[in-house]
């Protein structure tokens, strides 16, 4: 027994690792273990033997499995020590510097005009990029034969043969916000709607997709000199200098009368100004909206009536600061963002006069 102690006590104290560990614990204490063996002896024996080899043989037993145990954590607790003493990590070591990114033109103009929108009363309203037909046309009063489906070059997204349903688009204009949103809310209603619109078109000042913002303000009375002292008011603030605008008579389904807005602007050495000279350059199409369309959105419009407008988002940020190709905005090329985005933190506000 005292052989059978040496052995095993010793074995356990020098095992390298867990494996070994078990190795010996079958070859001593397992069922077919040394110790266990001799226990299988203690039937031979006579009762008198049996009383002194059985307590013996226990604990003999026992102080094996306690040796195993403790030899066990302490071979986990080396493991830890050596995976710390590897792992470790400087904490208070400086970060190492990154460059930071730049808020996009589109984003920064966004901001700019739901900020004056909305200190004028307007909510922000929104709306699918993915449309039904109806919302895009219909219910614009843009039925199925009429040239502007044609002219606006959607893009229609996929029917599996034999679906006859007409086809959903990418929304070629911000304007079935004003249906869902006169659908939501009702009237008196006083939205802006920014967001994506697409058309298949691409050059120098034409990208596939853009962005719009859409303007919507029902009541009992809003006229159309309503609609021209908002457009002023929001130009003024925008460009951050009074800028005369030029309402021209135009046509578009959706509103009755309908006018295209340009801003006042001059031509010097190829760069434009806003605010100054003789010229003009339009920026928007407006009217006032259609009763077909307040009927589509549920709207009595016996009792209601209103202004819409359309604007494009882009072409503000061109003008207002000074970007020639609207191609670049939608490159993602990190010398262009850097150069033409904002700082995070110069949030736009009316009171820091918008533009930093
Ligand atoms: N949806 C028109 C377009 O994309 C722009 C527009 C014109 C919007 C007149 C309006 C509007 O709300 O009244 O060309």
């Amino acid at each position: 027994m005292d052989e059978l102690r040496t052995k095993y006590i010793d074995a356990i104290a020098a095992a390298a690792d867990e494996a070994a560990l078990e190795e010996l614990r079958v070859q001593a204490v397992g069922k077919k273990g040394e110790v266990s063996l001799k226990m299988r002896e203690l039937g031979k024996m006579t009762p008198e033997e049996r009383q002194v080899a059985g307590p013996a043989l226990n604990a003999l037993k026992n102080e094996i499995n306690s040796a195993l145990a403790a030899k066990k954590v302490a071979l986990a607790d080396a493991a830890l020590d050596a995976r710390l003493a590897t792992e470790w990590l400087d904490v208070t070591l400086p970060a190492r510097n990154r460059r930071v990114g730049t808020i996009h033109p589109i984003s920064q103009v966004t901001e700019e005009v739901t900020a004056i929108f909305a200190d004028m009363g307007f909510a922000v309203a929104e709306g699918p990029q993915i449309e039904t037909d109806w919302y895009n046309f219909d219910a614009l009063n843009i039925p199925g034969h009429h040239p502007a489906r044609a002219e606006m070059d959607t893009f229609y997204t996929h029917r599996a043969e034999g679906d006859e349903r007409p086809p959903h688009v990418l929304r070629t204009h911000t304007s079935p916000v004003q249906i869902r949103s006169m659908e939501k809310t009702g009237a008196p209603i006083r939205i802006i709607c920014p967001g994506r619109v697409y058309r298949a078109d691409y050059d120098q000042t034409h990208t596939p997709m853009f962005h719009q913002v859409e303007g919507l303000a029902l009541g009992k009375d809003i006229s159309m000199a309503n609609l021209k002292w908002v457009l002023e008011e929001f130009f003024s603030a925008f460009f951050g200098t009074e800028v005369k605008t030029r309402f021209r008579a135009s046509h578009f389904p959706f509103t009755e009368p309908s006018a295209e807005v340009d801003i006042q602007c001059s031509w010097e050495g190829g760069t434009v100004k806003v605010g100054e000279g003789d010229d003009w350059l339009e920026v928007l199409g407006s009217g006032m909206v259609h009763p077909k369309v307040l009927e589509a959105g549920g709207i009595d419009p016996n009792e209601y009536q209103g202004f819409a407008f359309g604007i494009g988002i882009d072409r503000l940020a061109m003008l207002k600061y000074g970007i020639p190709d609207l191609r670049a905005f939608f490159d993602s090329d990190l010398r262009w963002l850097r150069h033409y985005g904002f700082a995070s933190l110069d949030q736009p506000t009316l009171h820091g006069g918008l533009n930093r």
